[in-house]
């Protein structure tokens, strides 16, 4: 069965206040892109074509002025919505139909990935139909964060959600993968402490089926934060600095799709003119003339 994928872009944003009062967190920009661009390129180059977004009642349509059904990307994309936080899980609650029975990849939608090894992880997570591949970054402070630990066969052996004395400097990726018993495990589950439904939890149960892989992001990839002002600076930086040195773009959904074959070089020209006469634009031209 084909992969679906989850882009959960929803939440209040407040600790970005006033930055997402009246916008949300995943729209604004990341140097010359919405965030949400980033996320999407990754479930794109994982594969994934049938995508539901899932964010806030004030906030989808605005999603869905940005991407629209997805089509002219040669991919699908389909809204729901979430009406309150209530934990990063819900999504396979309030994407239970959407999944059904499929294997899925969920993305939250403020999650910036970049590196050589990622395709070839993606496409490795992609492809293992049993159990679930969640990733790892090393951090200084994973205290915000899942954190896992590993054993000495390279397992999961932990996870813990925000631990206030974390075992290890591995924090859990936004970046979720599991085979099609998701929904069922999610129906299980039931609210923490704070009240939310943890995606930890839904990991977990696939650690105790012992069908957990991890897979540990190495030097040379980013995974960076987008959860304060700092941070969305230096995401910011760390795109505008790379493709002005090399010329290529970081997290264009308009390129993937173009790179997979799902549009051809006329689609990808069009898309463009769309765009109209900027950097962006003219890069896409670029490349769909071949250069
Ligand atoms: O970024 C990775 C981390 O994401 C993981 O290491 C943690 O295990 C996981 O719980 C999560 O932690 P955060 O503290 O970053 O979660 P936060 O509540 O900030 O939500 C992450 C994004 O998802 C944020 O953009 C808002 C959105 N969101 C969040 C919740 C709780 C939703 O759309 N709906 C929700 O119900």
């Amino acid at each position: 069965m084909t992969r679906k994928g989850i882009i959960l872009a929803g939440g209040t944003g407040t600790r970005l206040w006033p930055l997402t009062r009246a916008v949300s967190k995943q729209l604004l920009p990341l140097y010359d892109k919405p965030m949400v661009y980033y996320p999407l390129s990754v479930l794109m180059l994982a594969g994934i074509r049938e995508i539901l977004l899932i964010s806030t009642p004030h906030d989808l349509t605005l999603f869905r002025n940005l991407f629209g059904d997805g089509k002219s990307m040669g991919i699908s994309i389909s809204y729901a919505e979430q009406p309150k936080p209530e934990g990063l899980a819900q999504a396979y609650h309030i994407g239970a139909k959407f999944i059904g029975n499929s294997p899925s990849c969920l993305i939250l939608g403020d999650n910036f990935f970049y590196g050589s090894e990622l395709g070839k992880l993606l496409a490795s997570a992609n492809s293992r139909e049993q159990g679930a591949t969640i990733f790892a970054y090393q951090v200084v402070d994973p205290s915000s964060y899942g954190v896992l630990t590993f054993d000495a066969q390279n397992r999961i052996s932990s996870i813990e959600e925000k631990p206030v004395k974390p075992k290890s400097n591995w924090a859990n990726c936004g970046l979720y993968f599991y085979d099609g018993r998701a929904v069922e495990f999610a129906k299980a589950l039931k609210p923490s402490a704070r009240g939310e439904l943890e995606i930890t939890d839904l990991s977990r149960c696939y650690m105790k089926d012992h069908s957990l892989h991890g897979e540990r992001f190495g030097r040379g990839s980013a995974w960076l934060d987008t959860g304060t002002a700092e941070g969305l600076l230096q995401a910011a930086q760390f795109v505008q600095t790379v493709q002005t040195r090399t010329g290529l773009l970081i997290g264009s959904p308009e390129e993937v799709a173009f790179r997979k074959g799902w549009i051809d070089a006329k689609q990808l020209h069009s898309l463009a003119d769309a765009i109209g006469k900027n950097s962006y634009a003219e890069s896409l031209r670029q490349i769909s003339a071949g250069a």
